[in-house]
């Protein structure tokens, strides 16, 4: 069984699962039309539910695990994928064509925003103030990442810092306000966001299509710094010229792997992983959490 299978087996959890996905096809499918089909798409295409479930372990005792949390994260994050798909031109997600891909820049930004508009309303239906503001904050700082990405393209001379900067907003902030969401410790959801982004990043030079859903070489292809791309690029002129936006794509990748930049990412990962175990302090589901700091840095999808 894989790591995130095992953490699937936590007591609750499977009801949880359930109801979040009850949930979800409810609040996309609320309205009728173009959009909301889109956006049903995408949904039914899956993915790891991965921040729903942090927010499901990061419930306290007592406390009932806040299913409209689950729902709006994942529909924040669905909308982001929607959106980050069009930017980066990636035609495959969750192994089946994007939705730009499938219905066209137009509709692919529109159902994205509707995805967007549907996660606030599921928040703000609780009437609570403070969960729609960390979800709020959380989502500005998923634009200024990409903001920031689209600022870092073809440059192979981005640091590292800025390059960690990028991760801890466009992914750290998000997997922060799962747990916050829940009253957990978003410190620990900071540093575990970024240990997924940096394997993400990973995966996205050695990864392969039939595990992860999406095509590998597309952060080399839009000239997107990434770590793995930055330490390669400082070692070889070939994956650096690559990076600056120049031609042998297919030839670079492969160079990537032999400057040993994979294991160095890799150690960097495991190191935010490190970081995020730190934070746990007794939680209810402490060991799923650690487990999960684990999973996400040892996955092929
Ligand atoms: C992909 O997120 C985007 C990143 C932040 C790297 P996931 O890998 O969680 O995507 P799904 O939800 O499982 O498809
Ligand atoms: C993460 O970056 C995307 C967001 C957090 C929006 P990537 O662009 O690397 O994600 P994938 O690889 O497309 O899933
Ligand atoms: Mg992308
Ligand atoms: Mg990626």
């Amino acid at each position: 069984m894989s790591p995130l299978a095992e953490i699937r087996e936590a007591p609750g959890l499977e009801g949880y699962l359930g109801d979040l996905e009850e949930r979800l096809e409810l609040a996309v499918g609320a309205y009728r039309g173009v959009v909301a089909e889109v956006g049903a798409e995408a949904l039914a295409a899956g993915g790891k539910r991965l921040r729903p479930l942090l927010v499901y372990l990061s419930t306290p005792p007592g406390a009932p695990p806040p299913v409209v949390a689950g729902v709006a994260v994942e529909l924040v994050h669905l909308a982001t994928l929607m959106h980050d798909d069009l930017i980066d031109g990636a035609h495959l997600r969750r192994g089946h064509a994007s939705a730009w891909s499938a219905h066209g820049p137009e509709a692919a930004r529109a159902a994205g925003d509707y995805l967007f508009a549907r996660a606030f309303a599921e928040i703000a239906a609780t009437g609570d103030a403070r969960a729609v503001a960390v979800l709020a904050n959380a989502t500005l700082c998923l634009a200024r990442g990409e903001a920031l990405q689209r600022s870092q393209r073809f440059d192979p001379d981005t640091t590292i810092d800025a390059y960690l900067e990028r991760c801890t907003l466009k992914t750290g902030k998000l997997f922060e306000a799962a747990c916050r969401l829940a009253g957990g410790s978003g410190s620990f959801g900071l540093a575990l966001g970024v240990a997924f982004q940096i394997t993400d990043d990973i995966l996205d030079c050695s990864g392969v299509t039939i595990e992860t859903g999406k095509i590998a070489g597309t952060d080399l292809r839009e000239g997107t710094p990434t770590l793995p791309l930055l330490l390669a690029a400082h070692r070889d002129e070939a994956v650096r010229g690559a990076l600056a936006g120049g031609s042998q794509l297919e030839g670079a990748l492969l160079r990537v792997a032999s400057t040993g930049a994979i294991e160095e990412s890799r150690e960097v990962a495991l190191a935010y992983a490190r970081a995020a175990r730190a934070c746990l302090n007794g939680e209810l589901h402490r060991e799923e959490l650690e487990s999960l700091t684990y999973a996400v840095v040892d996955r092929e999808h």
